[in-house]
């Protein structure tokens, strides 16, 4: 392994430039010809551990394309950034902390030191008291003011403390005890609150706050309409030590707010907002499938964990799968990354994932604060199979964008309903067959198909796909994915020396927000400061609302 020490820029770097000499050689060559000259590719380009099978042979690659990018990672540092975030360093350089969501899921007695002091009893002692609450709220023996057991349980939170929780309930509302009704509320748009809560008993219902920082906007104003919402039908200040719960880092802030902190539930700075659905941010997915599930989720999480970590790169799924979106990014100049989970569980995976990778890899600046000249972060976009198929499976196939896709599919179905999941996984492949292979002129006017009409019913095929198989879906399984992608994340993050971990570019919308709901409400007229096309549109509001 060479690393190349020397900070130059990433598009000076010779196993950078070989790559775009590469991409010359390589560009026109068809997934057709690729797979007619080698009959053994579908089964070669393949990672399997034992729960996970990834096909990438319908990639535009050979084993050359391959061979430079992980050059590129090496020379890039990548296997020693990869220990930097497992020992704790502060890799999240702009904030100034460590990155250690690894430790999140690290088996008990495990030993992983942060400022010399071993992080893992804490991360337990967390996780046995959310257990202990957890199953208080599963068996009825949690009880609201007046008497009654929890039935409702209402997340409150935004971003990584919303879009975990609620895409782990319903990936895993399989398994979740079916007494128990779950709602997730972000939107500070009344709208999502109301609706959540309109059918509910405030007598019945706990409301879990969900915020890291115990200060964003969003939150704290639905949890302040919560508050008012129960306490206008049980009348005592006292009910909101039965109905409430925060999870956050502040203690300070939740007191605040009134709730006790015995009721409070902890993490760390060093945990970042998307990468905590397996932090007590999970409390409501706890409550959900219960602790023992909730274990096994943790234990597929250190499964991919211990594979990035100790996987040469040619075998290690997340910096396999991190290299292929790269190549197509900063090569073919592709725009998004498409993701087809195949599993209606899954809805909200994409959602998820979009703050995942959006949210960590959407920067425009190295770490060392130079302007980058490479593109960073695709965006991720996508939908469950088969429904997409029936809106933009159209434009992937006929369109004029290479947009990568991941196909993400099961083997056992967790609801078999007559032969549907055949159909199901059916369409799922021959989703990337057609996109690898299309349908070419000769096959198509072999059809019979009038000459005119041809051209508009060729597909040109060459568009690249993964392929990931798993058994079933379960706690585990989920673990094991959204690691694989958490750390295909900071695996790109690495190579394009960006910072993964921070989020400035979230702060300015905050702030003029704030400003500018003050001049929406202001009693006297506001003098605005802002553009033109501001102020007109704060005053037509002032005027009209
Ligand atoms: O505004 C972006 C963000 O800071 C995300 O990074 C975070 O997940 C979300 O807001 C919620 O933050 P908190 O958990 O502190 O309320």
């Amino acid at each position: 392994m060479t690393t190349d020490s020397n900070p130059r820029s990433l598009t000076q770097r010779p196993d950078w430039l070989a790559l775009q000499r590469h991409y010359q050689e390589i560009k026109d060559l068809h997934l057709r010809q690729l797979f007619a000259d080698d009959p053994t590719r579908g089964e070669r380009l393949t990672i399997e551990t034992p729960d996970i099978y990834l096909d990438y042979s319908k990639n535009r690659i050979t084993d050359e394309t391959l061979r430079l990018l992980i050059n590129l990672a090496n020379a890039c540092g990548l296997r020693e950034r990869i220990e930097a975030m497992f020992n704790g360093d502060t890799i999240n350089v702009t904030e100034q902390r460590a990155a250690l969501h690894t430790a999140l899921r690290a088996p008990r007695g495990e030993s992983i030191l942060l400022d010399g002091v071993n992080v893992v009893p804490d991360v337990h002692a967390v996780l046995d008291r959310m257990a202990f609450f957890s199953e208080k709220v599963r068996n009825g023996q949690w009880l609201g003011h007046t008497g009654k057991p929890i039935l409702n349980i209402v997340n409150i939170g935004i971003g990584g403390s919303d879009l975990g929780p609620v895409m782990a309930y319903e990936a895993l509302r399989h398994y979740s005890q079916r007494n128990l009704t779950l709602r997730f509320v972000s939107n500070v748009d009344g709208t999502d609150f109301v609706e959540a809560t309109r059918d509910l008993d405030p007598e019945q219902t706990l409301f879990i706050i969900c915020s890291k920082t115990f200060t964003t906007l969003e939150t704290l104003t639905n949890a302040r309409a919560a508050r008012d919402w129960c306490l206008q039908k049980l009348g005592d200040q006292h009910a909101v030590s039965r109905h409430f719960v925060a999870v956050s880092t502040n203690a300070n802030e939740v007191s605040k707010f009134g709730i006790d902190t015995d009721n409070m539930f902890g993490f760390w700075d060093w945990d970042g907002g998307r990468y905590s659905m397996d932090s007590a941010i999970g409390l409501s997915t706890m409550i959900a499938v219960g602790p023992d599930h909730f274990r096994a989720m943790l234990d597929g999480f250190h499964e991919m964990d211990e594979h990035f970590r100790h996987t040469p790169f040619e075998r290690n799924m997340p910096v396999i799968m991190a290299l292929l979106k790269l190549w197509y990014n900063n090569f073919f100049a592709g725009q998004s990354v498409a993701v087809f989970p195949y599993c209606q569980y899954l809805k909200r995976f994409p959602a998820y994932l979009q703050q995942l990778t959006m949210e960590s890899n959407g920067k425009h600046v190295t770490l060392e604060g130079a302007n980058v000249d490479y593109q960073t972060a695709p965006i991720y976009w996508g939908e469950p199979g088969t429904n997409g198929q029936h809106s933009f499976f159209q434009l992937l196939h006929q369109g004029t964008r290479l947009i990568p896709c991941d196909f993400i599919g099961f083997q056992q179905a967790l609801n078999p309903l007559g032969d549907q999941h055949d159909l199901l996984m059916a369409n799922c492949f021959a989703q990337t067959e057609a996109l690898a292979f299309g349908k070419t002129e000769s096959e198509v006017k072999a059809d019979g198909i009038s000459d005119w009409l041809v051209p508009h019913r060729t597909f040109e095929g060459n568009r690249p796909s993964n392929t990931l198989l798993l058994e079933q879906l379960t706690p585990k399984t989920l673990g094991l994915l959204v690691a694989l992608y958490e750390h295909s994340v900071y695996t790109q993050g690495s190579i394009w020396n960006i910072d993964s971990f921070d989020q400035w570019g979230v702060e300015l919308g905050k702030m003029l927000a704030k400003t500018t709901a003050e001049e929406l409400q202001a009693e006297a007229e506001p003098r605005l400061a802002h553009d033109s096309s501001t102020n007109a549109l704060i005053w037509r509001y002032r005027r009209l609302r």
